[in-house]
């Protein structure tokens, strides 16, 4: 459904992503039938290119097959792994969403190239259509997407530079395994939970209306937290004054607003699913909320850094990053969505131009 439907034309049923004529007018970022043509040309990983290149692993201590240790073989082949990795670098580039899995994506980037992963993977059992009338989520039992993410999270370990970190966002029904397979390349730092206020209710069960994000790094003597850049805002309920009847730590704006920036706590009720009525509102089924990634891109990276996403989706995390002066690079399977991903990064580039 989509180089064909630009052919058939608008007299078909439209695509989940582009605008309904029945549609209201709102400010959700649909695809229009030229948008197939404008963004033919999607990047695959094939172009990160993978043949003859082997990307230098840390190395463990299994036997290989000959008898040799791993130690052996690395002293022979290093410079060739050093000159195929260098190779490697150059036909990879940031600010690119590639189309292709993560997986295949993620074991064709360099060793700790990489200041900060964002990922949102799909979700074991979700019953949506990711666009395109095919179910994104291959797995038919529990244990295969567990060695699923344990197989894309070895890869993001190695990835990472030393001060690096991650956030991995998932469910309730999963968040515990995920804590666990977490904790076996990383350090798990905190667990983050975004109360959403738009939950399905259940007759017979409690309500879900939330979500985790779950705070790791590579190092835990060594990673970035910036946390002036995260602070919150908190109201003053006991405007307590010095001897001298100044402020106690806050602060009393000109409109008699009392608030004191205080440390970023791990749960977060301040953050709505984008709405259709905000400009960063796509058709996309499960899109983030810019506020959500960009406080993650804040705390834990600087100007500059290089932000990976393996499962960009309506590109969220390509676009804060932008804003942020951050680069970035990513992986999506379906190519309607990079092309929405790539229309919203147009369109922020038109709106940079115009102010
Ligand atoms: C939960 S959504 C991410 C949404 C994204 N955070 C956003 O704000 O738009 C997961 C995305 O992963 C994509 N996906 C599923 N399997 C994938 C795979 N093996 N490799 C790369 N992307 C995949 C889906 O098409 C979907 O868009």
């Amino acid at each position: 459904m989509t180089r064909e439907h630009s052919k058939k034309g608008a007299t078909e049923l439209p695509h989940p992503l582009m605008r309904n004529s029945n549609a209201p007018q709102n400010r959700t970022l649909f695809l229009e039938a030229d948008d197939w043509q404008r963004y033919s040309e999607i990047p695959s990983i094939d172009e990160l290119g993978c043949d003859n290149v082997t990307v230098h692993r840390p190395i463990g201590n299994e036997q290989f097959d000959d008898g040799r240790l791993d130690d052996e073989r690395l002293d022979e082949g290093r410079p060739d792994d050093h000159r195929a990795a260098e190779e490697h670098h150059e036909r990879w580039q940031a600010d690119r969403i590639y189309c292709g899995d993560a997986l295949a994506g993620l074991s064709r980037l360099p060793d700790q190239s990489v200041d900060l992963i964002f990922a949102d993977p799909p979700y074991f059992g979700l019953k949506k259509d990711y666009g395109s009338g095919k179910r994104s989520n291959p797995w038919k039992r529990l244990d295969e997407y567990i060695e699923w993410n344990r197989a894309w999270l070895a890869e993001a370990a190695r990835l990472l530079k030393p001060h690096g970190a991650i956030y991995v966002c998932c469910d309730w029904e999963y968040s515990g395994r995920l804590q666990e397979l977490l904790s076996e390349p990383f350090k798990v730092l905190n667990r983050i939970t975004w109360r959403r206020e738009k939950g399905r209710g259940a007759a017979k069960n409690w309500k879900n209306n939330m979500e985790d994000i779950w705070f790791a790094v590579v190092d835990s003597a060594q990673y970035i937290f910036n946390l002036e850049e995260v602070k919150f805002r908190k109201e003053i309920i006991a405007p307590y004054t010095t001897a001298d009847g100044k402020p106690k730590d806050w602060v009393e704006t000109d409109t008699g607003e009392r608030f004191r920036m205080t440390c970023p706590p791990n749960i977060w009720t301040d953050l709505t699913v984008p709405f259709w009525s905000m400009p960063e509102n796509t058709p996309h089924p499960t899109q983030k909320p810019e506020k959500l990634v960009e406080r993650c891109i804040l705390a834990s990276s600087h100007p500059g850094a290089l932000v990976l996403d393996p499962f960009m989706g309506s590109g969220t995390t390509a676009a804060v990053a932008r804003r942020l002066g951050r680069r970035f690079i990513g992986f999506e399977t379906n190519e309607d969505y990079i092309r929405l991903a790539l229309k919203r990064l147009d369109r922020m580039e038109q709106m940079e131009q115009m102010d």
